[in-house]
């Protein structure tokens, strides 16, 4: 699949039909987050694949999201931030994260190539999430996916914010160009 249109195609989904994905796949999935880059090329990032329905059950609890329970596979996202906070201190925290987000990214958008889907999850309780996996107290749960096959295909994707509103130039806040030659090559 062509990168924009994996980038353009890619949305939640939070209603699977009941085949079963093809694990492999999404090893290949969590494959594609090891090219992300990461501060002093330290990878802290760690995936975690569950496909025991317990676990499954105990997850969707933590997240109080009762769409979790259809999905055959869960992905859970962590981060070992100690290399990257030892290197960086307090700003390695900030790394930490935003790396898990690119990692993220990459696993999202080979979802979407591969035809498979999911949904972020970010809403969770952390302890339940810890408990359940036998994740220690220093690791950081990042991120929830359930993976399955969308039940039925949206003919209409959601519309995304206009290019207009993310996009300054030279200052926050300033929309206009104010001088176009100067962006010229
Ligand atoms: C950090 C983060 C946390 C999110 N947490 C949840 C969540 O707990 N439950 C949920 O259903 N969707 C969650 N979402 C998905 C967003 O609701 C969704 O991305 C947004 O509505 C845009 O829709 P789209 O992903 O289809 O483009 C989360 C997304 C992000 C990035």
């Amino acid at each position: 699949m062509e990168l924009n249109k994996a980038i353009q195609s890619r949305c939640s989904v939070r209603k699977f039909n009941s085949k079963k994905p093809d694990w492999k796949k999404i090893i290949e999935c969590i494959d594609s987050a090891r090219y992300v880059p990461m501060a002093g090329g330290n990878y802290s990032l760690k995936f975690i694949l569950v496909n025991e329905p317990d676990k499954i059950e105990k997850i969707k609890d933590a997240c109080q999201q009762d769409f979790i329970s259809q999905a055959h596979y869960v992905v859970v996202a962590c981060s070992n931030p100690s290399r990257t906070t030892n290197a960086y201190g307090k700003q390695g925290e900030t790394y930490t994260r935003q790396q898990a987000g690119a990692g993220i990214q990459n696993f999202l958008l080979k979802i979407t190539e591969l035809g498979l889907s999911t949904c972020w999850v970010g809403y969770f309780v952390e302890s339940q999430i810890k408990k359940a996996l036998k994740i220690s107290k220093e690791i950081n749960v990042e991120a929830i996916f359930p993976i399955g096959f969308e039940y039925e295909k949206k003919r209409t994707r959601k519309t995304k914010i206009d290019l207009d509103n993310i996009l300054y130039f030279n200052e926050y806040g300033q929309k206009k160009m104010k001088n176009p030659k100067s962006m010229d090559v």
